[in-house]
This record gives C-alpha cells, sequence and structure tokens, in this order.
C-alpha cells in the first residue's frame, strides 16, 4: 500500500500539528489529512475562536462536520479533565461509527501541545497517528533569525509559569534557554535574566508568523506582561553562531 493510502481509512484518528499561526507552515500530510477528514476537531477557549482553526480556515469544506473542543482558560482548572474525557469520549464514538478524525493542534502536538490530553485518553482505545508540526520555538528561531543550537549547545526549553528559583537552576546548564507560556510572567523574566547577565543577549517575539508577529529585543519591551502568543530566547554567546 501506498504511503499515505491508510489516510481515508474508515475511523482513523490523527492528531495533526498545524504549525504557529503562518497557514503555508502546514505540512503536505496535514493538509491532505485535514482535507479529507470526515470530522475536524480542535480546541477553543469557552467564548471565541480556535486559533488551530483559524490557522487552517481556508482549507476546510462544508461537508465535513466540525467539532469545537470548549476549553476554560483559566489556570486553576488546568488541565480541564471532565472536558478532555467527554471530547475523547465523543471523538472514539465518531470513529466507532466509520468517520475519520483529524484533532488539530497549535505548533505541534506533542510540544506541550493540548493534543497530549486527548491522547492519552484515545490512545488506550485506539491507535492514533500524529502528525508532527512546525513548533513555536523552532519558528520563533527562524523570524528572529537567531540559530537555536550548534556543536555541543544544550537547548533549555523553560516554562515561564516556573518559580524564579527553578528557573535559575535550569539557566546554569543551558546554552540557549527558551521561554515560553511568558504572559503574566514577563517581569519575572525580565528580572531573573538580568541577574544572571542574560538580559542584554535575550529576545522576544509575540505571535510568530501570525500576521500580527512582532519581534524586538527583550531590552525594548517596557511592558511587564505578554500575549499567550509569546517567546523569549536568551543565548550564552548572543546566539548560537
Ligand atoms: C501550550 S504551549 C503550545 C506549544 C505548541 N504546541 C508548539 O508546538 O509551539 C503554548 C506556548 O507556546 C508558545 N507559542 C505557541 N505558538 C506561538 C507563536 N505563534 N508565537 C509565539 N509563541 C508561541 C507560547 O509561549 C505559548 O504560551
Amino acid at each position: 500500500m501506498a504511503r499515505g493510502k491508510e489516510m481515508t481509512e474508515p475511523g482513523k484518528i490523527w492528531g495533526v500539528g498545524v504549525g504557529p499561526g503562518d497557514p503555508e507552515l502546514l505540512t503536505l500530510k496535514a493538509h491532505r489529512i485535514i482535507t479529507t477528514a470526515d470530522v475536524v476537531a480542535y480546541p477553543a477557549p469557552n467564548n471565541g475562536n480556535s486559533v488551530a482553526r483559524s490557522i487552517v480556515a481556508d482549507y476546510l469544506k462544508d461537508n465535513q462536520t466540525e467539532f469545537a473542543i470548549r476549553i476554560s482558560m483559566d489556570p486553576a482548572q488546568f488541565p480541564p479533565r471532565d472536558i478532555y474525557q467527554r471530547a475523547a469520549d465523543d471523538i472514539f464514538a465518531h470513529s466507532e461509527e466509520g468517520r475519520s478524525v483529524a484533532v488539530l493542534c497549535e505548533g505541534d502536538p506533542f510540544f506541550y501541545g493540548s493534543f497530549m490530553y486527548l491522547f492519552e485518553r484515545l490512545a488506550i482505545r485506539k491507535s492514533v497517528e500524529i502528525v508532527p508540526g512546525v513548533s513555536s520555538m523552532t519558528a520563533s528561531a527562524a523570524a528572529l533569525q537567531i540559530p537555536l543550537a550548534s556543536r555541543n549547545d544544550v537547548i533549555s526549553v523553560i516554562p515561564a509559569t516556573l518559580d524564579a528559583s527553578e528557573i535559575k537552576e535550569r539557566l546554569k546548564t543551558a546554552d540557549m534557554a527558551i521561554f515560553i507560556k511568558v504572559g503574566r510572567h514577563l517581569g519575572k523574566i525580565k528580572t531573573i535574566l538580568d541577574e544572571v547577565g542574560l538580559f542584554d543577549k535575550a529576545n522576544y517575539i509575540e505571535r510568530a508568523t501570525m500576521q500580527a508577529e512582532k519581534t524586538s529585543s527583550l531590552a525594548d519591551i517596557v511592558e511587564d506582561t505578554a500575549p499567550y502568543f509569546s517567546i523569549i530566547m536568551a543565548h550564552r554567546r548572543g546566539a548560537a553562531l
């Protein structure tokens, strides 16, 4: 059987990375699955649009069933197990009735992707194929024109939500530090980077590859909070060159 032929298989379930924002950063495989699946599911906030869906909106067809998985953005409720369980049950039911299901995930599904909460519930019942996507980490490096790592460099991806003391520990062994989930922790990260002598080497990006993308050195950012889609990168040598 030719590779890709299995994509029309009835009842198949995929977790599909749709990349960081630019619809052209979708893989050919993701495009094929998204345009042929019977059901397209995606996470969405309780109120508002799904970012993952907006990335592929131009590719969706009228004859596809759409299924928004409404998830509260309140960190105190995260991850909302009951919602993921119900969504997994619904996806499984579609699949059992012979409909193929593409579950969209912004960026890459297994790089801090929300899809993994569904994956752990679905994969125990049925095989699930993961289609990797361009992650925000690699997209941000490209947009900032800052190589991530060379030779023996160690990259550390650090959620900005961690305590300051843990972040400082992690920074000790990193050549390149990439802070995700910056949001309301921007001020804290600035202070830490200043204390460890990395502030002037740090760069900031928000909404990488989306229409409102913004890039800057961290020193030029006066605010102490950032949008949800933002990343800070600091390489010990300035860049991995
Ligand atoms: C829950 S993680 C999801 C990561 C995603 N699965 C990926 O592969 O990039 C969310 C964090 O990823 C980062 N992020 C995701 N997309 C981004 C984008 N387009 N621009 C900047 N940061 C992004 C932000 O730091 C955000 O807080």
